[in-house]
């Protein structure tokens, strides 16, 4: 790639999250290299790379030297959603330190399900002592939809766990011990066999609202756990939250655990928030470390100055 000598600076626009962290990240890996803050930028032309969570469309917009967008997070439809300079590659987060975090939240919420914690505590703010009756894991069918680099290390660890395991995709995988599904032709079946709807795909015009009440009464209802859960760390985009409300009051769903809403903050006013079975989280499943994430990053810009291929390059027709 042919980078104009002076122009390698960098761009933060990180949207609602605090520019600062990013910025700071940068400088302490390359000191010499020049990084501004949106909408802080002296010359335009002097901008090769920008880093972007929800950047304002403008913040995209004539930077004549842009080599590569990369995305803060896993997720891109905030910048995809934004028209995009041709030609120039996006690159999202891949990252064992967010992939972690990710597993970690999915796991506790799946457990907390599993284990009926939440019926604990209602009868622990009773004071009353009494045992539910309790499957162990190998009697509990776990579904995960989107077996990318998240939902597969999040199926590995369930798995690890004894749950019975199956992934859906849209290509089909081959994972020792996991049950793979995929495509529109393999989602009825998977979810004929999943008590615990693990959601982990990205949002994309393909998978827009597919959380919605005709998919949630395909799944299973003969579980061990006495009715369907759902978990989604994927996006808000990818359910409809009145249905999700309907689905929890008709029994339709006998939990969730959200961690993403189709207007983010979710407002207050949401029946969601006083729901019992449903655990509500901010968006927090997969805390985005400044650190570890522009450790990445700056790793991709050094490939690409060596000549190197960038990886992670998202695939704009699929949008992910
Ligand atoms: P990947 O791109 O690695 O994986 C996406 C997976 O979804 C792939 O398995 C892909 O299938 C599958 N998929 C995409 N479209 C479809 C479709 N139409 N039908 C069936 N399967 C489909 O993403 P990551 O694992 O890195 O991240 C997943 C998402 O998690 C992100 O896009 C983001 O929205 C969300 N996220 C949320 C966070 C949070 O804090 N809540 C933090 C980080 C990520 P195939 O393998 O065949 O390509
Ligand atoms: C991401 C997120 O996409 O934090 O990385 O949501």
């Amino acid at each position: 790639m042919d980078i104009e000598r002076g122009a390698q600076g960098i761009l933060v626009a990180s949207g609602p999250w605090d520019p600062r962290p990013w910025a700071a990240a940068v400088r302490a890996i390359d000191p010499g290299r020049p990084v501004f803050i949106w909408p802080d930028l002296p010359d335009p032309a002097r901008i090769a790379y920008i880093l972007a969570w929800h950047p304002p469309a403008e913040a995209l917009a004539d930077l004549p030297n842009l080599a590569a967008i990369f995305s803060l997070g896993a997720g891109v439809e905030h910048i995809l959603s934004r028209p995009l300079p041709p030609g120039v590659p996006l690159a999202r987060i891949v990252s064992d330190d967010l992939t972690d975090r990710m597993v970690e939240w999915v796991t506790l919420q799946v457990l907390i399900h599993h284990r009926r914690q939440r019926r604990y505590d209602r009868l622990q703010r009773a004071h009353r002592w009494q045992e539910l009756r309790q499957p162990v894991a190998a009697e509990v069918r776990v579904g995960v939809m989107g077996m990318g680099a998240i939902g597969a290390a999040a199926a590995a660890m369930l798995a690890r766990l004894g749950f019975r395991v199956a992934g859906w995709s849209r290509t089909p995988k081959t994972v020792p011990g996991i049950e793979s599904f995929h495509g529109e032709a393999g989602l009825d079946g998977f979810l004929a066999r999943t008590d615990i709807l693990v959601v982990l795909l990205p949002l994309t015009e393909a998978t827009r609202g597919l959380l919605a009440l005709p998919l949630f009464r395909k799944l299973a209802r003969d579980g061990a756990l006495g009715g369907p859960v759902l978990v989604n760390a994927g996006r808000g985009g990818l359910q409809v939250e009145a249905d999700i409300a309907a689905a929890i009051d008709t029994g339709v769903l006998a939990g969730a655990s959200l961690d993403v809403f189709e207007s983010e903050p979710l407002d207050p006013s949401s029946p969601l928030w006083d729901m019992e079975d449903v655990v509500i989280t901010p968006h927090c499943a997969g805390w985005s470390d400044p650190e570890a994430l522009v450790r990445q990053i700056m790793d991709q810009v050094a490939a690409l100055e060596a000549g190197r291929p960038l990886r992670n390059v998202v695939d704009r027709a699929a949008q992910y």
